[in-house]
Protein backbone atom coordinates (compact mmCIF):
# COMPACT_ATOMS: atom_id res chain seq x y z
CA UNK A 1 0.00 0.00 0.00
CA UNK A 2 1.56 3.51 -0.55
CA UNK A 3 -0.52 6.49 1.01
CA UNK A 4 -0.62 9.40 -1.86
CA UNK A 5 -1.66 11.97 0.94
CA UNK A 6 -2.20 12.81 4.49
CA UNK A 7 -5.88 12.91 4.58
CA UNK A 8 -8.25 9.84 5.14
CA UNK A 9 -11.40 8.87 3.44
CA UNK A 10 -13.69 9.43 6.13
CA UNK A 11 -12.46 13.07 6.45
CA UNK A 12 -12.49 13.51 2.50
CA UNK A 13 -15.97 12.07 2.37
CA UNK A 14 -17.40 14.24 5.40
CA UNK A 15 -16.56 17.11 3.36
CA UNK A 16 -17.80 16.18 0.30
CA UNK A 17 -21.11 15.76 1.80
CA UNK A 18 -20.90 18.66 3.70
CA UNK A 19 -20.31 21.00 1.16
CA UNK A 20 -21.70 19.85 -2.12
CA UNK A 21 -24.90 19.73 -3.41
CA UNK A 22 -26.65 16.03 -2.24
CA UNK A 23 -27.81 15.23 -5.51
CA UNK A 24 -24.14 14.77 -7.07
CA UNK A 25 -24.27 11.03 -6.62
CA UNK A 26 -21.82 8.91 -5.50
CA UNK A 27 -21.25 4.91 -6.10
CA UNK A 28 -21.02 3.08 -2.89
CA UNK A 29 -23.03 2.63 0.23
CA UNK A 30 -19.66 3.98 1.79
CA UNK A 31 -18.39 6.56 -0.92
CA UNK A 32 -14.52 6.10 -2.36
CA UNK A 33 -12.22 8.75 -2.21
CA UNK A 34 -9.82 8.48 -5.19
CA UNK A 35 -6.56 10.13 -4.89
CA UNK A 36 -4.10 8.77 -7.01
CA UNK A 37 -4.10 6.64 -10.43
CA UNK A 38 -1.40 5.35 -12.25
CA UNK A 39 -2.56 2.71 -15.49
CA UNK A 40 -5.58 0.60 -14.63
CA UNK A 41 -5.57 1.38 -11.21
CA UNK A 42 -6.32 4.27 -8.53
CA UNK A 43 -5.84 4.01 -4.97
CA UNK A 44 -7.89 5.63 -1.90
CA UNK A 45 -7.01 8.46 0.99
CA UNK A 46 -5.77 5.20 2.70
CA UNK A 47 -3.30 3.63 -0.02
CA UNK A 48 -5.66 0.75 -1.50
CA UNK A 49 -5.34 0.17 -4.64
CA UNK A 50 -8.62 -0.36 -7.48
CA UNK A 51 -8.38 -1.99 -10.82
CA UNK A 52 -10.38 0.54 -12.43
CA UNK A 53 -12.87 -1.16 -15.19
CA UNK A 54 -14.89 2.22 -15.76
CA UNK A 55 -12.14 4.63 -16.21
CA UNK A 56 -14.31 7.76 -14.92
CA UNK A 57 -17.19 7.13 -16.80
CA UNK A 58 -15.18 5.89 -20.00
CA UNK A 59 -13.22 9.11 -19.66
CA UNK A 60 -9.52 7.47 -18.87
CA UNK A 61 -9.11 5.95 -22.27
CA UNK A 62 -5.62 5.60 -22.37
CA UNK A 63 -4.85 4.88 -18.59
CA UNK A 64 -4.25 7.04 -15.57
CA UNK A 65 -1.16 9.40 -15.86
CA UNK A 66 -0.45 8.19 -18.43
CA UNK A 67 3.25 9.20 -19.94
CA UNK A 68 2.60 10.70 -23.47
CA UNK A 69 -0.61 11.81 -22.58
CA UNK A 70 1.07 13.95 -19.50
CA UNK A 71 4.10 15.33 -21.36
CA UNK A 72 1.86 16.90 -24.10
CA UNK A 73 -0.63 18.27 -21.60
CA UNK A 74 2.08 19.74 -19.59
CA UNK A 75 4.44 21.35 -22.45
CA UNK A 76 1.40 23.20 -23.41
CA UNK A 77 0.30 24.21 -19.91
CA UNK A 78 3.85 25.93 -19.78
CA UNK A 79 3.69 27.18 -23.00
CA UNK A 80 0.00 28.75 -23.08
CA UNK A 81 -3.02 28.21 -21.11
CA UNK A 82 -6.01 29.92 -22.15
CA UNK A 83 -7.03 33.09 -24.78
CA UNK A 84 -10.81 31.64 -25.57
CA UNK A 85 -12.55 31.47 -29.25
CA UNK A 86 -11.63 34.92 -29.80
CA UNK A 87 -7.97 33.96 -31.16
CA UNK A 88 -6.59 30.72 -33.26
CA UNK A 89 -4.16 28.34 -31.56
CA UNK A 90 -2.11 25.74 -33.06
CA UNK A 91 -3.11 23.43 -30.49
CA UNK A 92 -7.08 23.90 -31.88
CA UNK A 93 -6.29 23.96 -35.16
CA UNK A 94 -3.90 21.48 -35.54
CA UNK A 95 -6.59 19.01 -33.81
CA UNK A 96 -9.08 20.15 -35.80
CA UNK A 97 -7.08 19.53 -38.80
CA UNK A 98 -6.09 15.85 -37.43
CA UNK A 99 -9.64 14.99 -36.61
CA UNK A 100 -10.85 15.54 -40.40
CA UNK A 101 -8.22 12.91 -41.18
CA UNK A 102 -9.71 10.55 -39.28
CA UNK A 103 -13.66 11.18 -39.24
CA UNK A 104 -15.90 9.08 -41.70
CA UNK A 105 -16.92 10.70 -44.92
CA UNK A 106 -16.48 14.92 -45.14
CA UNK A 107 -17.00 15.70 -41.17
CA UNK A 108 -14.33 18.37 -41.60
CA UNK A 109 -15.29 21.27 -39.47
CA UNK A 110 -14.99 21.27 -35.79
CA UNK A 111 -16.67 23.24 -33.21
CA UNK A 112 -15.08 22.25 -29.60
CA UNK A 113 -16.29 23.22 -26.40
CA UNK A 114 -16.00 21.26 -22.60
CA UNK A 115 -18.40 18.78 -21.92
CA UNK A 116 -20.72 15.95 -24.03
CA UNK A 117 -23.72 18.17 -22.95
CA UNK A 118 -22.20 21.07 -24.99
CA UNK A 119 -21.12 18.92 -27.74
CA UNK A 120 -24.68 17.35 -28.06
CA UNK A 121 -26.01 21.23 -27.80
CA UNK A 122 -24.10 22.35 -30.78
CA UNK A 123 -25.07 19.78 -33.06
CA UNK A 124 -28.87 20.16 -32.27
CA UNK A 125 -28.46 24.00 -32.66
CA UNK A 126 -26.30 22.90 -35.96
CA UNK A 127 -29.41 20.99 -37.29
CA UNK A 128 -32.13 23.19 -36.69
CA UNK A 129 -30.54 26.56 -38.10
CA UNK A 130 -29.40 24.07 -41.32
CA UNK A 131 -32.83 22.52 -41.84
CA UNK A 132 -34.76 25.31 -40.81
CA UNK A 133 -37.06 22.48 -38.89
CA UNK A 134 -36.75 22.49 -35.33
CA UNK A 135 -37.91 18.95 -33.85
CA UNK A 136 -35.71 16.38 -32.83
CA UNK A 137 -36.04 12.60 -32.86
CA UNK A 138 -34.09 11.13 -29.74
CA UNK A 139 -33.87 7.26 -28.53
CA UNK A 140 -35.40 5.82 -25.28
CA UNK A 141 -32.86 4.90 -22.77
CA UNK A 142 -30.34 7.61 -24.46
CA UNK A 143 -28.40 9.58 -22.30
CA UNK A 144 -27.31 13.45 -23.40
CA UNK A 145 -26.45 15.32 -20.81
CA UNK A 146 -27.46 17.75 -17.75
CA UNK A 147 -28.33 21.20 -19.82
CA UNK A 148 -31.73 21.56 -19.88
CA UNK A 149 -32.18 20.85 -23.50
CA UNK A 150 -29.86 17.52 -23.29
CA UNK A 151 -31.87 16.76 -19.95
CA UNK A 152 -35.28 16.48 -22.25
CA UNK A 153 -33.27 14.94 -24.92
CA UNK A 154 -32.39 12.38 -22.59
CA UNK A 155 -34.57 9.32 -21.90
CA UNK A 156 -34.38 7.99 -18.31
CA UNK A 157 -37.17 9.72 -15.69
CA UNK A 158 -34.41 9.23 -12.80
CA UNK A 159 -32.08 11.43 -14.97
CA UNK A 160 -34.70 14.31 -16.36
CA UNK A 161 -34.55 16.61 -13.63
CA UNK A 162 -34.81 19.55 -15.45
CA UNK A 163 -38.25 21.01 -14.70
CA UNK A 164 -38.49 23.47 -18.11
CA UNK A 165 -39.87 21.08 -20.69
CA UNK A 166 -38.65 21.80 -24.32
CA UNK A 167 -41.14 20.76 -26.74
CA UNK A 168 -40.47 19.27 -30.26
CA UNK A 169 -38.54 15.93 -28.68
CA UNK A 170 -39.57 12.82 -29.78
CA UNK A 171 -38.12 9.62 -28.49
CA UNK A 172 -38.18 6.66 -30.54
CA UNK A 173 -38.33 3.04 -29.69
CA UNK A 174 -34.86 2.12 -28.56
CA UNK A 175 -32.77 -1.20 -31.04
CA UNK A 176 -32.82 -2.84 -27.62
CA UNK A 177 -33.34 -6.75 -28.61
CA UNK A 178 -33.02 -8.18 -24.86
CA UNK A 179 -36.05 -6.29 -23.98
CA UNK A 180 -37.15 -5.62 -27.34
CA UNK A 181 -40.29 -3.05 -27.17
CA UNK A 182 -42.27 -4.79 -29.57
CA UNK A 183 -41.72 -7.93 -28.24
CA UNK A 184 -39.87 -9.76 -31.11
CA UNK A 185 -36.97 -11.48 -32.31
CA UNK A 186 -33.80 -10.13 -34.46
CA UNK A 187 -33.84 -11.14 -37.23
CA UNK A 188 -37.73 -11.82 -37.67
CA UNK A 189 -38.08 -8.57 -36.59
CA UNK A 190 -37.66 -6.96 -39.66
CA UNK A 191 -35.52 -3.68 -37.47
CA UNK A 192 -39.40 -2.70 -36.53
CA UNK A 193 -37.90 -0.54 -34.12
CA UNK A 194 -36.47 1.24 -36.60
CA UNK A 195 -38.88 1.35 -38.95
CA UNK A 196 -41.30 2.50 -36.91
CA UNK A 197 -39.52 5.87 -36.69
CA UNK A 198 -41.27 6.64 -40.08
CA UNK A 199 -45.01 6.14 -38.19
CA UNK A 200 -43.56 8.82 -35.30
CA UNK A 201 -42.48 11.42 -37.81
CA UNK A 202 -45.49 10.67 -39.82
CA UNK A 203 -47.66 10.80 -36.42
CA UNK A 204 -45.75 13.14 -33.76
CA UNK A 205 -43.94 15.84 -35.99
CA UNK A 206 -44.69 18.10 -38.20
CA UNK A 207 -43.51 16.17 -41.14
CA UNK A 208 -40.54 17.62 -41.24
CA UNK A 209 -37.09 16.91 -38.64
CA UNK A 210 -34.33 18.58 -37.83
CA UNK A 211 -31.99 15.78 -36.36
CA UNK A 212 -32.29 12.08 -35.39
CA UNK A 213 -29.74 12.15 -32.27
CA UNK A 214 -28.38 8.74 -31.25
CA UNK A 215 -25.56 6.86 -29.36
CA UNK A 216 -24.36 4.02 -31.87
CA UNK A 217 -24.47 2.03 -28.34
CA UNK A 218 -26.52 3.20 -25.96
CA UNK A 219 -24.22 4.33 -22.81
CA UNK A 220 -25.94 4.91 -19.78
CA UNK A 221 -28.96 2.97 -21.29
CA UNK A 222 -26.57 -0.10 -20.30
CA UNK A 223 -24.52 -1.11 -23.44
CA UNK A 224 -27.58 -2.14 -25.50
CA UNK A 225 -26.38 -2.45 -29.26
CA UNK A 226 -28.85 -2.18 -31.93
CA UNK A 227 -29.04 -4.63 -35.15
CA UNK A 228 -26.10 -4.29 -37.31
CA UNK A 229 -28.44 -3.30 -40.03
CA UNK A 230 -30.76 -0.86 -37.47
CA UNK A 231 -28.78 3.08 -38.26
CA UNK A 232 -28.59 2.18 -42.37
CA UNK A 233 -32.76 1.19 -41.94
CA UNK A 234 -33.26 4.35 -39.33
CA UNK A 235 -31.32 7.13 -41.03
CA UNK A 236 -32.60 6.35 -44.70
CA UNK A 237 -36.43 7.51 -42.84
CA UNK A 238 -34.42 10.46 -41.14
CA UNK A 239 -32.96 11.95 -44.59
CA UNK A 240 -35.99 11.34 -46.15
CA UNK A 241 -37.85 13.51 -43.67
CA UNK A 242 -35.12 16.47 -44.18
CA UNK A 243 -33.26 15.31 -41.15
CA UNK A 244 -29.99 15.14 -40.39
CA UNK A 245 -28.69 11.83 -38.24
CA UNK A 246 -26.13 12.89 -35.27
CA UNK A 247 -24.05 10.09 -33.91
CA UNK A 248 -23.27 10.80 -30.34
CA UNK A 249 -19.77 9.39 -29.92
CA UNK A 250 -19.76 10.73 -26.30
CA UNK A 251 -18.71 6.86 -24.97
CA UNK A 252 -18.27 4.86 -28.21
CA UNK A 253 -15.30 7.12 -29.69
CA UNK A 254 -11.75 7.18 -29.82
CA UNK A 255 -11.25 2.94 -30.76
CA UNK A 256 -13.73 1.97 -27.30
CA UNK A 257 -15.55 -0.17 -29.72
CA UNK A 258 -12.49 -1.82 -31.06
CA UNK A 259 -10.68 -1.64 -34.96
CA UNK A 260 -12.13 1.44 -35.76
CA UNK A 261 -11.58 4.90 -34.54
CA UNK A 262 -15.86 5.84 -33.95
CA UNK A 263 -18.73 3.57 -32.74
CA UNK A 264 -20.54 4.32 -36.09
CA UNK A 265 -18.11 3.34 -38.09
CA UNK A 266 -19.22 -0.37 -37.17
CA UNK A 267 -22.27 0.01 -38.83
CA UNK A 268 -21.41 0.73 -42.39
CA UNK A 269 -23.49 4.92 -42.16
CA UNK A 270 -21.98 7.97 -42.45
CA UNK A 271 -23.40 10.55 -39.87
CA UNK A 272 -24.06 14.21 -40.94
CA UNK A 273 -23.16 15.35 -36.88
CA UNK A 274 -21.08 13.51 -34.71
CA UNK A 275 -20.18 14.94 -31.33
CA UNK A 276 -17.88 13.39 -28.69
CA UNK A 277 -16.28 14.38 -25.46
CA UNK A 278 -15.04 11.91 -22.26
CA UNK A 279 -12.14 9.67 -23.66
CA UNK A 280 -11.43 12.37 -26.39
CA UNK A 281 -8.62 13.55 -24.15
CA UNK A 282 -7.85 11.00 -21.44
CA UNK A 283 -9.66 12.82 -18.74
CA UNK A 284 -9.00 16.63 -19.64
CA UNK A 285 -12.37 18.08 -20.27
CA UNK A 286 -12.91 18.96 -24.05
CA UNK A 287 -16.26 18.29 -26.07
CA UNK A 288 -16.41 18.11 -30.12
CA UNK A 289 -19.11 18.77 -32.76
CA UNK A 290 -17.95 18.00 -36.20
CA UNK A 291 -19.96 18.21 -39.19
CA UNK A 292 -19.42 18.84 -43.16
CA UNK A 293 -18.69 22.47 -44.34
CA UNK A 294 -21.93 22.79 -45.90
CA UNK A 295 -23.67 22.01 -42.81
CA UNK A 296 -21.17 23.78 -40.44
CA UNK A 297 -21.75 27.12 -42.98
CA UNK A 298 -25.77 27.04 -41.52
CA UNK A 299 -25.08 28.00 -38.19
CA UNK A 300 -25.38 31.45 -38.63
CA UNK A 301 -25.13 34.68 -35.78
CA UNK A 302 -22.61 35.01 -33.05
CA UNK A 303 -20.77 32.03 -30.76
CA UNK A 304 -18.40 31.71 -28.59
CA UNK A 305 -16.89 28.97 -26.25
CA UNK A 306 -14.71 30.61 -23.50
CA UNK A 307 -13.02 26.86 -22.73
CA UNK A 308 -14.03 25.85 -26.07
CA UNK A 309 -10.82 25.22 -28.01
CA UNK A 310 -8.72 25.64 -24.79
CA UNK A 311 -4.83 24.82 -26.18
CA UNK A 312 -4.12 22.11 -23.04
CA UNK A 313 -7.27 20.24 -23.62
CA UNK A 314 -6.46 20.48 -27.35
CA UNK A 315 -3.15 19.61 -26.55
CA UNK A 316 -4.09 16.69 -24.39
CA UNK A 317 -6.53 15.37 -27.17
CA UNK A 318 -3.72 15.67 -29.72
CA UNK A 319 -1.40 13.54 -27.49
CA UNK A 320 -4.48 10.83 -26.82
CA UNK A 321 -5.14 10.38 -30.59
CA UNK A 322 -1.74 10.14 -31.05
CA UNK A 323 -0.79 7.27 -28.51
CA UNK A 324 -4.41 5.49 -29.45
CA UNK A 325 -2.65 5.61 -32.89
CA UNK A 326 1.12 4.70 -32.11
CA UNK A 327 0.18 1.68 -29.67
CA UNK A 328 -2.76 0.24 -32.14
CA UNK A 329 -4.78 0.55 -29.34
CA UNK A 330 -7.98 -0.03 -31.63
CA UNK A 331 -6.01 -3.63 -32.38
CA UNK A 332 -5.82 -4.15 -28.74
CA UNK A 333 -9.61 -3.01 -27.85
CA UNK A 334 -10.81 -5.67 -30.09
CA UNK A 335 -8.10 -8.46 -28.72
CA UNK A 336 -8.53 -7.89 -24.90
CA UNK A 337 -12.58 -6.75 -25.33
CA UNK A 338 -12.83 -10.36 -26.96
CA UNK A 339 -11.22 -12.10 -24.00
CA UNK A 340 -13.28 -10.30 -21.34
CA UNK A 341 -16.47 -10.93 -23.10
CA UNK A 342 -15.59 -14.77 -22.96
CA UNK A 343 -15.08 -14.35 -19.77
CA UNK A 344 -17.70 -12.85 -19.12
CA UNK A 345 -19.96 -15.70 -21.56
CA UNK A 346 -18.22 -18.39 -19.43
CA UNK A 347 -19.67 -16.69 -16.05
CA UNK A 348 -22.97 -16.50 -17.77
CA UNK A 349 -23.50 -20.33 -18.42
CA UNK A 350 -22.28 -20.52 -14.42
CA UNK A 351 -24.49 -17.53 -12.68
CA UNK A 352 -28.10 -17.24 -13.29
CA UNK A 353 -28.18 -13.94 -12.40
CA UNK A 354 -26.63 -13.00 -15.90
CA UNK A 355 -29.71 -12.33 -17.85
CA UNK A 356 -27.57 -11.10 -21.02
CA UNK A 357 -24.05 -10.27 -21.60
CA UNK A 358 -23.20 -7.69 -24.66
CA UNK A 359 -21.34 -4.79 -26.05
CA UNK A 360 -18.82 -3.89 -28.48
CA UNK A 361 -15.07 -3.99 -27.60
CA UNK A 362 -13.93 -2.81 -24.54
CA UNK A 363 -17.63 -1.58 -23.85
CA UNK A 364 -19.39 -4.30 -22.17
CA UNK A 365 -22.61 -4.56 -20.73
CA UNK A 366 -23.98 -7.83 -18.43
CA UNK A 367 -27.81 -7.18 -17.18
CA UNK A 368 -28.38 -8.68 -14.01
CA UNK A 369 -31.74 -10.50 -13.71
CA UNK A 370 -33.44 -12.08 -10.50
CA UNK A 371 -34.84 -14.74 -13.17
CA UNK A 372 -33.99 -15.56 -16.82
CA UNK A 373 -37.63 -16.28 -18.03
CA UNK A 374 -39.26 -13.33 -16.98
CA UNK A 375 -35.89 -10.84 -17.29
CA UNK A 376 -36.97 -9.15 -13.98
CA UNK A 377 -34.47 -6.53 -13.51
CA UNK A 378 -32.13 -7.26 -10.03
CA UNK A 379 -30.93 -4.08 -9.08
CA UNK A 380 -30.63 -4.92 -5.58
CA UNK A 381 -28.26 -7.58 -6.54
CA UNK A 382 -25.96 -5.11 -8.47
CA UNK A 383 -25.76 -2.91 -5.24
CA UNK A 384 -24.70 -5.85 -3.51
CA UNK A 385 -22.22 -7.27 -6.46
CA UNK A 386 -21.19 -3.23 -6.33
CA UNK A 387 -19.94 -3.65 -2.38
CA UNK A 388 -18.36 -7.65 -2.98
CA UNK A 389 -16.21 -6.29 -5.47
CA UNK A 390 -15.22 -2.85 -4.15
CA UNK A 391 -14.15 -4.95 -1.49
CA UNK A 392 -12.07 -7.15 -3.27
CA UNK A 393 -10.21 -4.25 -5.05
CA UNK A 394 -12.06 -3.95 -8.82
CA UNK A 395 -14.51 -0.70 -9.48
CA UNK A 396 -16.71 -0.79 -12.25
CA UNK A 397 -19.83 0.94 -13.00
CA UNK A 398 -23.63 0.53 -13.82
CA UNK A 399 -26.60 2.01 -16.04
CA UNK A 400 -29.86 0.80 -17.43
CA UNK A 401 -33.31 2.11 -16.84
CA UNK A 402 -33.64 -0.61 -13.62
CA UNK A 403 -30.14 0.24 -12.60
CA UNK A 404 -29.80 -3.45 -13.08
CA UNK A 405 -26.82 -3.24 -15.88
CA UNK A 406 -22.67 -3.91 -14.82
CA UNK A 407 -20.68 -1.25 -17.09
CA UNK A 408 -17.73 -2.44 -17.82
CA UNK A 409 -15.06 -0.44 -19.74
CA UNK A 410 -11.55 -0.43 -18.75
CA UNK A 411 -8.82 1.89 -20.25
CA UNK A 412 -8.50 0.92 -23.60
CA UNK A 413 -4.49 -0.08 -23.19
CA UNK A 414 -5.37 -3.00 -20.17
CA UNK A 415 -3.40 -5.71 -20.20
CA UNK A 416 -4.86 -9.93 -20.22
CA UNK A 417 -3.20 -10.16 -16.32
CA UNK A 418 -5.43 -7.11 -15.58
CA UNK A 419 -8.92 -8.75 -17.26
CA UNK A 420 -7.64 -11.56 -15.72
CA UNK A 421 -7.47 -10.18 -12.08
CA UNK A 422 -10.94 -8.20 -12.20
CA UNK A 423 -13.08 -11.35 -14.18
CA UNK A 424 -11.23 -13.06 -11.08
CA UNK A 425 -13.13 -11.23 -8.62
CA UNK A 426 -16.27 -10.95 -11.10
CA UNK A 427 -17.04 -14.41 -10.48
CA UNK A 428 -16.35 -14.43 -6.67
CA UNK A 429 -18.95 -11.25 -6.68
CA UNK A 430 -21.59 -13.34 -8.50
CA UNK A 431 -21.12 -16.95 -6.58
CA UNK A 432 -22.45 -14.44 -3.45
CA UNK A 433 -25.90 -13.67 -5.54
C1 LIG B 1 -23.75 9.50 -24.78
C2 LIG B 1 -23.53 10.71 -23.93
N1 LIG B 1 -23.77 11.93 -24.44
C3 LIG B 1 -23.58 13.04 -23.71
C4 LIG B 1 -23.14 12.97 -22.42
C5 LIG B 1 -22.91 14.23 -21.63
O1 LIG B 1 -21.56 14.41 -21.43
P1 LIG B 1 -21.01 15.34 -20.24
O2 LIG B 1 -21.29 14.62 -18.96
O3 LIG B 1 -19.54 15.46 -20.56
O4 LIG B 1 -21.70 16.64 -20.35
C6 LIG B 1 -22.87 11.73 -21.86
C7 LIG B 1 -22.40 11.62 -20.46
O5 LIG B 1 -22.38 10.57 -19.86
C8 LIG B 1 -23.08 10.56 -22.61
O6 LIG B 1 -22.86 9.35 -22.12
Amino acid sequence: MIKHTTVTNAEITKKYKEFLYPAVITYYQEPLPLVAGLGCHVYDAEGRQYLDFFGGILTVSVGHSNEKVLAGTIAQLKKLQHVSTLYPTAPAAELAERLAGITPGELKKSFFTSSGTEADETAVLTAQHYTGAQEIIALRHSYSGRSVLAMNLTAHAPWRVSRTLVPGIHHAHAPYCYRCPFKLQYPACDLACARDLEELIQTETCGKIAAFLAEPILGVGGFVVPPKEYFKVAVDIVHKYGGLFIADEVQTGWGRTGGKWFGIEQFGVIPDIMTSAKGMANGIPIGWTVTTAKIADGLKGLTISTFGGNPVSCAAAHATIDYIEEENIVANVTKMGAHLRNELLAMQKEFPCIGDVRGMGLMLGVEIVADRKTKAPDAKAVVKIFEETKKEGLLIGKGGLYGNVLRISPPMNVMTGEIDAAAKILRKAFAKI
